[in-house]
C-alpha cells in the first residue's frame, strides 16, 4: 500500500531545499521500487499570510494522517514583530507538540570528503560520528508561565519557565539508552544540574534508567563544559542527551564540526516512531532566493524518513552513499566550498544526489 508523505516547506529557503528533496523522492520512487503520494501543506510565515495562522487546522490534520512528514524550515525577518503567538516558529513548535514528537535525533557525522570544510583542524573531527537526542516538546519551550509583565513599579519583567516531569525524563533517556545499545554503548547527558534543579531532577532519572541498561556506559556533563568539549575533543562524545533548549544550541555547534550547518538532517519522532523530518538550520533568509543553500541536509534528513518511518533501511543508506559520490565528485554547495573543489547550485546538487543514485547499487 503507498505511504503518505506530507511536504511542509515554509519559509526563506525552505521551498528551494524541499524541491531538491521531491526530486530525490520521485527518483527513489521511479528507481527504488517504493512508493507514495506527496501531500503539500502550509507551514509557518507562508501560512501565516495565506491564513492568519502559522499552523492551519488543515496542515495539522494533513500531517496527523501522515506516515511521515518532510519540512523545510520557518521564519523570517518580516514576521519578527508579529506577536509571539502568530510567528512562524510557533506553527513549527505547535506540530512536533500536538503530533507528541519529543524525540529529536539529530547525527553528526563528518563525511571524509568534508574534512577541509570543519573550522576545525582535520585531526579533532575526522571520523566524527556523534548522536544528539534532544527532548523535544517539554522544557523552557512550552514551560508555563510565560509571558512579559508589568511589575509594580511600572518596569516590564520577561519571564519563562524550565520545567520537566520525571515521565518526560525517562522517555527521553529511554530513546537515547537504546540508541546507544546499537552504537558505541555510551551516553553523555548534559545537565546544569549544578545551578537548575529541573535539571537536577533530569540528572537523577537518566541515572535511574541508565540502571535498565547495564551494557550502556552513562557520564553527566554540565553544558558549559560540553559546549567547550564539543569543539576541543568532539570525537569523545557517542550519544548526546540533552535538554530542548540545550539540545537546539549544541547541535548547531556540533553541524559546524560537519562541514556546514548545511549538513546536519534530523528526526522527530513520537512514542510509535512516526516522525517529521527536517534539516537542524532555519530559513537562512540573508540566502534565500539565491539558489545558493546546501539541500544535502534536507535530503540526509528523507534518508533519515526512508531508515526510521517508511521501513525502507536499503534505500536509506543508498541514498546516503549517493550523497557521499557527490562529494567524491567534488561537487560543493559555497557553504561547503573550498579551493580545488567545483561550487554548484542548489539545484545542480540536488540533480546531481539524483544521478548518483541512480546509479548506487545498495
Ligand atoms: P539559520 O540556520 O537560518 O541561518 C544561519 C546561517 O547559516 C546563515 O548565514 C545561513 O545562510 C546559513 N545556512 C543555514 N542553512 C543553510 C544551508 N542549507 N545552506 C547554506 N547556508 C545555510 O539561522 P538564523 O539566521 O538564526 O535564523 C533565520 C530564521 O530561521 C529565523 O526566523 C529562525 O527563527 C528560523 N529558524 C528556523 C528553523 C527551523 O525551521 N527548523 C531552525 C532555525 C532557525
Ligand atoms: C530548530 C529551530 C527551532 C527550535 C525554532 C525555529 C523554533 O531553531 O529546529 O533547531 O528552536 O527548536
Ligand atoms: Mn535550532
Amino acid at each position: 500500500m503507498s505511504k503518505k508523505i506530507t511536504l511542509l516547506a515554509g519559509d526563506g529557503i525552505g521551498p528551494e531545499i524541499i524541491a531538491e528533496a521531491v526530486k530525490v523522492l520521485a527518483a527513489l520512487r521511479e528507481h527504488g521500487g517504493l512508493d507514495w503520494v506527496l501531500e503539500s501543506g502550509l507551514i509557518g510565515g507562508a501560512a501565516y499570510e495565506a491564513t492568519g495562522t502559522p499552523l492551519p487546522a488543515e496542515t495539522l490534520a494533513l500531517a496527523q494522517d501522515a506516515d511521515a512528514i518532510l519540512l523545510g524550515a520557518v521564519g523570517g525577518p518580516q514576521w519578527e514583530t508579529l506577536d509571539i503567538k502568530v510567528r512562524p516558529e510557533k506553527g513549527l513548535l505547535g506540530i512536533r507538540s500536538e503530533l507528541g514528537l519529543f524525540a529529536n535525533l539529530r547525527p553528526a557525522i563528518l563525511y571524509p570528503q568534508l574534512v577541509g570544510a570543519s573550522t576545525l583542524k582535520p585531526e579533532v573531527v575526522s571520523g566524527l560520528d556523534l548522536m544528539i537526542v534532544r527532548e523535544l516538546t517539554g522544557g523552557i519551550y512550552f514551560g508555563q508561565p510565560r509571558g512579559v509583565r508589568r511589575l509594580e513599579h511600572g518596569e516590564r519583567q520577561g519571564f519563562n519557565t524550565l520545567v520537566y516531569k520525571e515521565s518526560e525524563i525517562r522517555r527521553i533517556a529511554r530513546v537515547a539508552f537504546t540508541i546507544a545499545m546499537k552504537r558505541d554503548r555510551r551516553v553523555c547527558s548534559v545537565d546544569k544540574a549544578n545551578v537548575l534543579e529541573a535539571t537536577e531532577l533530569w540528572r537523577e532519572v537518566v541515572t535511574e534508567v541508565a540502571a535498565e541498561f547495564p551494557d550502556v556506559e552513562l557520564s553527566h556533563m554540565y553544558v558549559d563544559n560540553a559546549a567547550m568539549q564539543l569543539v576541543r575533543a568532539p570525537k569523545q562524545f557517542d550519544v548526546v542527551v540533552t535538554t530542548n533548549m540545550f539540545g537546539d544550541i549544541l547541535s548547531d555547534c556540533a553541524a559546524m564540526l560537519t562541514g556546514s550547518i548545511g549538513m546536519l538532517p534530523s528526526a522527530s519522532l513520537d512514542q510509535s516512531g512516526k516522525g517529521m523530518y527536517e534539516p537542524i538550520h532555519g530559513s537562512a533568509p540573508d540566502i534565500a532566493g539565491q539558489g545558493i543553500a546546501n539541500p544535502l541536509a534536507t535530503i540526509l534528513s528523507v534518508a533519515m524518513m526512508l531508515r526510521y518511518s517508511l521501513e525502507a533501511p536499503i534505500q536509506a543508506t543508498r541514498l546516503e552513499k549517493a550523497v557521499g559520490t557527490v562529494l567524491d565528485q567534488g561537487l560543493r554547495t559555497s557553504d561547503i566550498y573550498s579551493s580545488g573543489t567545483t561550487q554548484v547550485s542548489t539545484g545542480a546538487m540536488g540533480d546531481a544526489v539524483v544521478e548518483a543514485l541512480i546509479h548506487t547499487v545498495d
